[in-house]
């Protein structure tokens, strides 16, 4: 079987969390490393937090290293209302066996992604200051990238009424991604809202008689508690767990190509991604912007993975 060389990048988080898991899970996918970021939680929480799932699926042989603590240039937010003070509140996870790496995120993206023979695809799923920071250290390495595969943006918000909170995090930082020329699949707000755990996945999930379904179920059930309280919400979106699924089954995605442009001057909309869903902007196309999602073949796909543990 031909793998597909991956990096996550990431802010654990619950549905990064469960994004590791479900690309644990595929053969065909290898993780080359895991680089954590500021978002959801601290940098210090959510690197522990990386460490830890990679025990869970027990994967010590996956890299994680600790990136940025702060966006490039804005006041550091995060979400715990929506994760937790843990960034990973729910389930009880023992204290990781291992330490980070001591090589920054952005420079393992740029070591990793120079030293492999075939290109690499990124999984952003957190605010992008790692993958900014590494493109404007070595350009270069854009010869080497397959694809950017990343939750965040839409044409709606979750953190502002028309900015969702990856972008938001950095704007300055998802400007230069969506500005790199880099292929990009946008795994956006619209699309993640239609993978919802709801009581009847959650219930499917803790069928399954193994200790990672059942963190996995404990995972969404505080999930879907805070986006009940916060949003209302029937179930939790998993909305990084998209990028992991697109990789493996595309067919499983409808998407549109689009421009994708950020606002970062905006008083009120810094973080807005502007996405010409009808091409009136004249701006080229720099996206693939997803639409619509098979819901019953995405949640088949990630229960038949939990299942494999
Ligand atoms: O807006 C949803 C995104 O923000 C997800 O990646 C979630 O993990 C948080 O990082
Ligand atoms: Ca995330």
């Amino acid at each position: 079987m031909t793998t597909r060389k991956i990096i996550m990048d990431c802010d654990p988080g619950h549905d990064d969390a469960i994004a590791i898991i479900l690309a644990a899970a595929r053969p065909e996918l290898e993780i080359l490393a895991i680089t954590t970021v500021s978002g959801n939680a601290e940098i210090e929480k959510t690197t522990m937090n990386a460490l830890k799932v990679c025990d869970l699926v027990s994967r010590p042989d996956v890299v994680v290293s600790k990136g940025a603590s702060e966006p490039l240039i804005r006041i550091r937010e995060t979400a715990p209302g929506i994760h937790g003070d843990s960034g990973l509140d729910g389930p009880e996870l023992p204290e990781p066996s291992r330490s980070w790496s001591g090589e920054h995120g952005a420079d393992t993206i740029i070591r990793l992604v120079k030293e492999s023979k075939e290109p690499v695809t990124i999984l952003p799923t957190g605010p992008l200051t790692n993958i900014a920071l590494a493109l404007t250290k070595a350009p270069e390495i854009k010869d080497n990238i397959e694809e950017i595969v990343l939750m965040g943006g839409g044409t709606f918000g979750n953190w502002t009424p028309t900015a969702e909170f990856n972008i938001w995090a950095d704007p300055e930082a998802a400007k230069k991604v969506f500005d790199s020329g880099l292929p990009i699949v946008v795994m956006g707000l619209d699309i993640t809202h239609q993978a919802l755990a709801t009581k009847e996945v959650i219930d499917q999930v803790n069928q399954i008689d193994n200790n990672v379904a059942k963190i996995v179920g404990e995972l969404l059930v505080f999930f879907a508690s805070t986006y009940k309280e916060m949003f209302d919400f029937d179930g939790a979106p998993v909305h990084d767990v998209l990028t992991v699924a697109y990789c493996v089954a595309p067919e499983l995605f409808k998407t549109k190509d689009v421009n994708v442009t950020v606002e970062t001057k905006g008083e009120f909309t810094a973080g807005t991604t502007l996405v010409d869903l009808h091409g009136v902007t004249g701006r080229e196309v720099n996206a693939k912007f997803g639409l619509e999602l098979d819901v019953e073949g995405f949640w088949k796909l990630m229960i038949e993975a939990l299942k494999k543990y």
